[in-house]
Order: C-alpha cells, then structure tokens, then sequence
C-alpha cells in the first residue's frame, strides 16, 4: 500500500467524489488496523445516533456495532415514531439531535444529495456520514468492498472488476465506479442494456455475461431494486428470465478463472442477479464484505472524531 502520510480526518464523511487515492488507501488502512485489534480512547463520552429513513439490515447495524466497539454511547432514533411524521424537516431533526448533545450520526435518505443542504448549514456541526443518499452515493459500502478488494489481491492497478445488474439505480455502483477507476481498476459493466447508460458507458464498456465471467479478477453482482421501478416495468420482470439471461449462473461460475472473486453489496435475491448456491461458495466473498464493513465504519466514525479532537489515544 502507498504510504500514508496523514490519519483520514474528515468533517463530515457523504461522497466517493471527495476522497482521493490517499484517503480511499487511509480508510482501508484503518479499517485493517481496527480488524486486527486496534483500538482507540476517547477524551470524553461521546453520543452518536443513526437515522435510516430507508430500509437497511447491514449499514444500520454495522454503523452500530461500529459505534459500540469504538466506546460511542448509541442514542435511539426510530424515523417511523419521531417528529419527521409531524412534518419536521431534516435539517431541524439534525439539529435537534445536535442540541441535545449527538457528536456524530449516520443518514440514509431515499432523496439523492440529501446531506449537500445539511452540511452547507453553518449551524450543523455535528459529523454525517452518508449511508445512502437514494440512487447517488455508499461510501461505506464502497470503502469495504475496496478493503475486501485489497485484502483479496494486495493492489487495485489493473485488476478488471464487472459490475453487473441495476445499475441505473445502484448507489453502489456509482460509488464504485469511481473510486476503482481512480485507484487504477479497469471497470466493465453487464445485465440489461437499458441500465447502461452514457454516465457508466464513460467509465467502462458492456460486456454480455459469458464474456464477463471467463476474464474478470472480481464479478460484482448487484440486485435489482424493485422499489425504485415503476409497476409497470415490475409487472413486466422474469426472475428466471433475469437470471438465464444476465445472472450468475453454476455454469457461468465454472467459466471464471481460479483466483476470481464474487461480490454483491446485499440484501441478494438469491436465484435472481446469483444462483442460490453461489452465495455462499468458495468464490463468494460476500459475508467476509458484510465482516468487514464494521472496521470500515469504525475508520469513517474514527476520522470525524480526530476531526472533532476526540481522540485522546490510538493504540
Ligand atoms: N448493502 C447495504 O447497504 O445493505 P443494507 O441495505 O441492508 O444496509
């Protein structure tokens, strides 16, 4: 890995697009620490909340175990019984928070850019991390598949990855397009042609799924996120069509070479974008991206804490 020269300090932590090669390197190089036991010590009790306006299983509960292990006092925060149904915008739910004394949070909205008025405001000061702004940006989930991705191979340089599926529709996949194009990835693109749109065509070309599978370093799969389609374009879809035509098939996966790698952000709609067996084969690297996004949201927490001058000690 290049070297670091500085700790990932960040006010607030919401896009791919802010980080260069050395802070995407700086995260990683963090979240390896936090796994192998790394530990820090704070100047003072801490409070962090999580916001999820949008469903999540993984990004919810990982920011949360993330928060815990790192000595951060969790503050609830239900959206289905807060002041947001009373008509409370967002801002003033942040800060109400703030006022009460959160140091940092994680947001999930359905709206993209949400976090751009947020932290524009010179009276929010607390630290955001984005867990998902609508269809735009995952930087935590972009970060841990670049840890799994580096843990795997040791570098990013000339590593041909396939994100294949919605893309049109997948925060991931914009998140990740860029940041493994910046580290010097060769990214391509599969699944239904409607979803490969000029914004992906710049970044990497499409390739049918036979072709895909037998020359990729690593197949990315991506589910197809039924809610945000229309019903009409729902009602049209074939899981089994879907799958014959663009998934991961045992077929497909006999094709890709001995050292490859598949991944997928989660939840899967197993026997859809992968065959139900795959998810958890030797290849699949699927879990260990679930694992290691808890060290990854402990080094995005961690930089807006020296950020804050949290930190008392690292060790
Ligand atoms: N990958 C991901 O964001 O999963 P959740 O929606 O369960 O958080």
């Amino acid at each position: 890995m290049m070297q670091i020269t500085k700790p990932a300090s960040f006010e607030n932590v919401v896009s791919m697009e802010d980080l260069s090669v050395e802070d995407v390197l700086s995260f990683v190089h963090d979240a390896t620490e936090f796994k192998a036991g790394k530990q820090i010590e704070l100047k003072r009790p801490v409070y962090a909340a999580n916001l999820f306006f949008e469903n999540s299983t993984r990004t919810h509960t990982s920011f949360e175990m993330a928060e815990r292990k790192l000595g951060l006092q969790v503050v609830n925060f239900d959206p289905a019984c807060s002041s947001v149904n009373k008509g409370e915008t967002m801002g003033d739910t942040i800060k109400t928070l703030q006022a009460i004394g959160v140091d940092v949070m994680a947001i999930r909205h359905k709206k993209n850019e949400y976090y751009k008025d947020l932290v524009s405001d010179p009276n929010i000061h607390v630290g955001i991390a984005n867990a998902g702004d609508g269809s735009g940006q995952h930087p935590s989930q972009s970060l841990l598949d670049l840890m799994t991705i580096y843990e795997e191979f040791g570098h990013f340089e000339g590593l041909k990855i396939a994100i294949v599926g919605d893309l049109t529709h997948s925060r991931v996949a914009h998140s990740n397009m860029e940041a493994l194009t910046m580290l010097g990835a060769h990214v391509y693109f599969g699944g239904p042609k409607k979803w490969y749109t000029d914004e992906f065509a710049n970044y990497g070309e499409w390739l049918p799924m036979d072709e895909l599978v037998s020359q990729m370093d690593v197949m990315m799969l991506l589910r197809v996120q039924h809610e945000r389609i229309d019903a009409n374009e729902n009602g049209a879809f074939s899981a089994a069509d879907y799958h014959e035509k663009y998934g991961l098939t045992l077929k497909r996966e006999a094709m890709m070479p001995d050292q490859s790698i598949i991944m997928h952000p989660a939840p899967v709609n197993r026997g859809v974008e992968i065959a139900d067996e795959l998810v958890e084969c030797d290849k699949s690297r699927i879990f260990r991206q679930m694992e290691n996004g808890v060290f990854v949201r402990m080094a995005i927490m961690t930089s807006m804490l020296r950020n804050r001058d949290l930190v008392k000690a690292e060790y």
